[in-house]
């Protein structure tokens, strides 16, 4: 595919002698401002000349005759670029013909690995709507990296260890013939962790039996590691059904008991490093310098700390999987935590290339009407609740629209509409705003919704049913394709791969959200003032060709934002 940027990047490094590299070439937010601009300021040093001066040289210069440039127009110290609107329709369509379903991917990941730590739900323990945030967002950069060329590790980090497992223990020990655990897990679990966590607030003694049952399964106690071994296995059975549910897989379920036996390893490190300190009994690393809380590397008792057991982890994943990037995707509420093993992790003798690299990627609470959810209080939602609730939604609008369809088809349906509609309400805007959850806006089937996205591919698909058949890219008539409307659309198309790129920048799958979204509406445009079979089949073919990949662009982003496309609606 032509890439204009870079070619006006050459041009004016041409002209001015100066190395222009095409990150300098930008996009106006405005359209009416052209496709591209090149801030001069830029040069206005090393030229010394004013900014306007040098646009209007550089303007002087451009034979536009020979490139694929229409118009060049002065704004300020700016230059703004029109490309001839007939070469991005012709490179998208020639595009488009050559990797058809594939169009958009690239190699600019080389092959290099980056670890996504993501999802990480704690044994039992209820899953709750913020684990589903980072479980679709991690999701989503996963396969967004993935696209783009990178070896993409997926690691669902559980929190299958740590002082909680002490209290569960002496609860399960003291109650477990009340509740039903075998068959009901995470809510009886929850239940015994509510319990136990009000008689320790009563009971000093208590607390310190918890704490203790803790360190008696670090020390590989075997009563505690089968109860353990229980609570996890009962506990991933049901997160299974959710991963299920939303088609996450993970390549790696290494959970934070994993490093149980490599955090001595950490200790001795930073022993050696000469900054391990002794306060209060416990072993921690003064961060004072950097205006942090100590970060506590173990206990006054001897047990190991959240913040451990991610050290071992980065050392282990630096060794195991050589990344380029580690990203670990969690609520804001963590960020000083990951501030903290970041700088910690400097002290562990890894190349820079590791610990420059260690990227925590926050995102807003996800607040309910009656405020913050807590899982000692009991008062979430439940995932599958939330789940089955926005299926049984999806499948009563189906079944208004589609009476005829069958059971099975409906089902089939209102699953992906469903989980869509979750899917996307968490990725729809800029990860790090707080989301109040709220029934009606995340099953909206009206307005900037995964199902609306959904429902223009459905439109899209039963357009090219209708037709039976795409026509030759090679014989397509640009010129029944340059009005404003299929202008909009190509445009959108030709900026995919860059849109999926700025999205892995910026670890923002929103900003693929956004892209789809202004895609369908652009489609929609489209549609609403185009017949599209039409009696002159040039038109006809043309129309049909855009539709063909308004299809193609939009099952690829929703699938790389982990929404799956139904065929009909
Ligand atoms: N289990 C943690 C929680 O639910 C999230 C773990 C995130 N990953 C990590 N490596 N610390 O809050």
């Amino acid at each position: 595919m032509i890439n204009f940027k870079k070619e006006i990047a050459n041009q004016i490094s041409n002209i001015t002698n100066a190395q222009i590299e095409e990150e300098y070439i930008e996009k106006p937010k405005d359209n009416t401002m052209g496709d591209y601009a090149f801030p001069c300021f830029r040069l206005a040093k090393e030229l010394k000349k004013a900014p306007q001066i040098i646009a209007q040289e550089i303007k002087d210069k451009i034979d536009i005759n020979n490139t694929n440039i229409e118009k060049i127009e002065i704004v300020g110290g700016y230059i703004n670029f029109y490309i001839k609107k007939e070469k991005i329709v012709k490179t998208v369509i020639d595009e488009i013909n050559l990797k058809k379903e594939e169009y958009g991917t690239t190699n600019i990941g080389n092959n290099q690995n980056i670890v996504i730590d993501y999802s990480a739900p704690n044994i039992a323990k209820p899953f709750h709507i913020g684990h589903l945030r980072s479980t679709v967002i991690g999701g989503a950069l996963y396969n967004i990296y993935k696209f783009l060329g990178y070896n993409t590790i997926g690691i669902n980090h559980l929190g299958d260890y740590g002082t909680q497992f002490g209290k569960l223990i002496e609860g399960y020990k003291r109650w477990h013939q009340e509740y039903d655990i075998e068959n009901n897990a995470i809510e009886e679990l929850t239940k015994i962790y509510v319990r136990i966590n009000e008689l320790c607030k009563q009971d000093e003694q208590v607390l310190n039996e918890c704490r203790n049952n803790f360190k008696k399964l670090e020390d590989g106690d075997e009563y505690c590691k089968e109860i353990w071994k229980k609570f996890r296995e009962l506990s991933l059975k049901e997160f299974n059904r959710i991963y299920d549910m939303l088609g996450s897989k993970f390549d790696s379920l290494n959970g934070e008991a994993f490093y149980s036996d490599k955090m001595q390893e950490v200790i001795d490190i930073l022993q050696k490093s000469g900054k391990l300190e002794i306060s209060e009994g416990a072993k921690i690393i003064n961060l004072e310098e950097k205006n942090m809380a100590p970060c506590i590397i173990e206990k006054t008792n001897g047990s190991s700390t959240y913040a451990t057991r991610d050290l071992a982890a980065i050392l282990y994943r630096a060794r195991t999987y050589d990344f380029s990037k580690a990203i670990y995707v969690t609520s804001y509420e963590q960020t000083l935590h990951f501030k903290q093993i970041f700088e910690v992790a400097k002290l562990l003798g890894l190349d820079e290339k590791y610990t420059n690299n260690l990227i925590h990627v926050p995102f807003g609470m996800v607040l309910l009407k009656t405020g913050k959810m807590s899982t000692r209080e009991g008062n979430v939602i439940k995932l599958d609740d939330l789940l089955n609730e926005a299926i049984a939604r999806a499948k009563k609008i189906v079944e208004d629209k589609n009476p005829n369809l069958s059971e099975e088809e409906k089902s089939e349906i209102a699953k992906k509409v469903g989980i869509g509609a979750v899917i996307f309400n968490d990725l729809a805007n800029s990860r790090i705003k707080d989301e109040i959850f709220e029934w009606d806006s995340v099953l909206n089937f009206n307005g900037e919704t995964g199902p609306y996205i959904q429902y223009t591919y459905v439109r899209t698909n039963s357009i090219l049913k209708k037709a039976g058949y795409v026509p030759d890219a090679e014989n397509i008539d640009i010129e029944n394709l340059l009005d404003n409307n299929s202008i909009e659309v190509f445009k959108l198309i030709y900026e995919y791969t860059n849109t999926v790129t700025i999205a892995a920048d910026k670890n923002e799958p929103s900003i693929l959200s956004r892209y789809l979204i202004n895609l369908s509406s652009a489609f929609s445009n489209f549609y609403n003032n185009n017949k599209i079979m039409v009696e002159d089949k040039k038109i006809q073919d043309a129309r049909i060709y855009l539709t063909y990949a308004v299809n193609i662009v939009l099952k690829s982003g929703a699938k790389l934002l982990g929404m799956e496309m139904p065929d009909k609606m």
